[in-house]
């Protein structure tokens, strides 16, 4: 049985006092949730902070990119390296990324990786823009994602994926349920395809896109999606707390 997986995107959110603020008032609380992966993924200046002070929790971190090189003079870039000291996962390959500082498909597979090469297990964005969606290409298009991000990577060693329809990001229009449900199992499909049945059964599936504590309910309750990687809901400790709480008690009560 696969691990539910909920994963806060901070993005470019919080200084480091408020980071700490933050994760100080739900500490304790998601502590105490089991079978359920409690990933934060925090600015890159926060996680050294966080690191300490988690110590002993059972909450991970993550990064929110990396840098394909594991040293060298590319000013203001961080390495694999200094990030396996620090987090267990990381965002690879955001809709975000890919928009704003023109990441291609090449790119986010060379993070993917350097990632796996130096012991982190990626988080992998993909998804369908609203245009592709209403021209009925998603699977199209996340068939292409899935190629160009996975090249050459021989096994997927704990790569968590996420299904983010970028047109559902920050704009609370999610995806129904049933819609993330359906292209979550293609995407499984399609990684059978590739890494065989086993493989495929034991990724974990995560969908993204204006997840709150309102509407997680609806996207646990379905089987192929394994979890969320939720953005503006995990700045707020209670919301963010609710989303793991529901996950653990409807995964489970099955
Ligand atoms: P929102 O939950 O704010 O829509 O963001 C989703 C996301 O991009 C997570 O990576």
């Amino acid at each position: 049985m696969r691990i539910p997986f909920i994963a806060g995107n901070w993005k470019m959110n919080t200084t480091v006092g408020e980071a700490i603020r933050l994760v100080q008032a739900m500490r304790e609380e998601l502590d105490k949730v089991s079978h359920v992966d409690k990933v934060l993924c925090p600015p890159f200046v926060s996680l050294a902070p966080l690191k300490e002070l988690l110590k002993g929790s059972s909450i991970k971190l993550g990064a929110q990119n990396l840098y394909f090189a594991e040293k060298g003079a590319y000013t203001g870039e961080i390495s694999p390296l200094m990030l396996a000291d620090l987090c267990e996962f990381v965002i690879i390959g955001h809709s975000e990324r890919r928009q704003y500082f023109h990441e291609t498909g090449e790119v986010v597979n060379k993070k993917v990786l350097a990632a796996l090469k130096a012991g982190l297990k990626p988080i992998l964005c993909i998804g369908e823009k609203l245009e592709e969606n209403e021209a009925s290409r998603t699977e199209e298009v996340i068939t292409e994602q899935l190629n160009s991000s996975l090249a050459e990577v021989k096994d997927l060693a704990g790569l968590v994926i996420a299904y983010e329809p970028v047109w559902a990001i920050g704009t609370g229009r999610a995806a129904t349920g049933e819609q993330a449900n359906e292209t979550i199992a293609f995407i499984r499909q399609n990684i059978a395809k590739r890494y065989g049945e086993k493989r495929a059964q034991e990724v974990r599936i995560l969908y993204g896109g204006s997840v709150t504590a309102a509407n997680a309910a609806e996207f646990m309750h379905q089987p192929e999606i394994d979890g969320a990687l939720v953005g503006g809901a995990s700045l707020k400790a209670t919301e963010f707390l609710s989303i793991v709480t529901q996950t653990a008690v409807i995964k489970y009560r099955k």
